[in-house]
């Protein structure tokens, strides 16, 4: 089974999570796509969805592919988030924002009753860090955003290039006009306190560490999805 399979099987298994009527957030990245098509399937079949996307390049794929949408002001309360990671541990802590949406994807997890988190088994870590950290950032000031993350990073026993991601006309910017540094700590081993720290400073929007937000995960192997929680 190569990896597109696997994502494939773990948004398969997401879909029998989804209900008529649900109010649902859906996620970014290639493995939230999969599930998009999967779940396209459906609604031209008739199951009654509402969807709110995480990004524009989601949002485009669901009117696209004919899924509902609607605005997170519109349906601010969601029954059900699926979205992708780029490394899950065992206590469901995520690193998140590989695809850049980071922002919008933390924003509808939070208004999500439940998030499921959909990915292949290269994903699973023991601890959260070889995935460079993504830290969404204010354009405003971002050499100075750059210093206070080095320092609090520092004073956590942490360090590593931040690196500004790039594209090849420039600085790459997020859906919300913002810049994204890929922090490469490395192991972080305390990441509900690196958390905490990152949201200290100001030209800090968001951060790629999502803290008891998911619900569960569905891991997709070569054998099949398995579940942890
Ligand atoms: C986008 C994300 C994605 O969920 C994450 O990057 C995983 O993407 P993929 O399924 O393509 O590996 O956080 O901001």
């Amino acid at each position: 089974m190569d990896a597109r399979q696997m994502k494939i099987k773990a948004a398969e298994a997401a879909l029998s999570y989804v209900e008529d009527g649900m109010r649902l957030g859906i996620g970014t990245g290639s493995t939230a796509e999969e599930f998009v098509r999967l779940l396209a399937e459906k609604v031209s079949s008739g199951l009654r969805v509402q969807g709110v996307p995480t990004s524009e390049r989601t949002a485009r794929l669901c009117v696209e592919l004919g899924v509902p949408l609607k605005s997170l002001d519109e349906l601010p309360e969601l029954d059900l988030t699926i979205d992708g990671a780029d490394e899950v541990d065992h206590g469901l802590r995520l690193i998140k924002g590989g695809g850049g949406a980071l922002l919008r994807e933390k924003i509808v997890a939070a208004a999500s009753s439940r998030v499921i988190v959909i990915a292949d088994q290269t994903k699973v870590v023991d601890t959260l860090g070889a995935f460079p950290l993504p830290i969404e950032i204010n354009i405003f000031g971002k050499v100075a955003t750059c210093i206070a993350i080095e320092k609090l990073a520092s004073k956590l026993g942490l360090s590593g290039d931040l690196k500004l991601r790039s594209l090849e006309d420039g600085p790459f910017k997020t859906d919300g006009g913002h810049l994204i540094f890929d922090a490469s700590f490395g192991r972080i081993p305390d990441a509900e306190a690196l958390a905490r720290e990152l949201n200290t400073i100001p030209g800090v929007v968001e951060h790629g560490l999502f803290i008891n937000l998911a619900s569960l995960a569905i891991i997709a192997g070569p054998d099949g999805a398995r579940i942890m929680q």
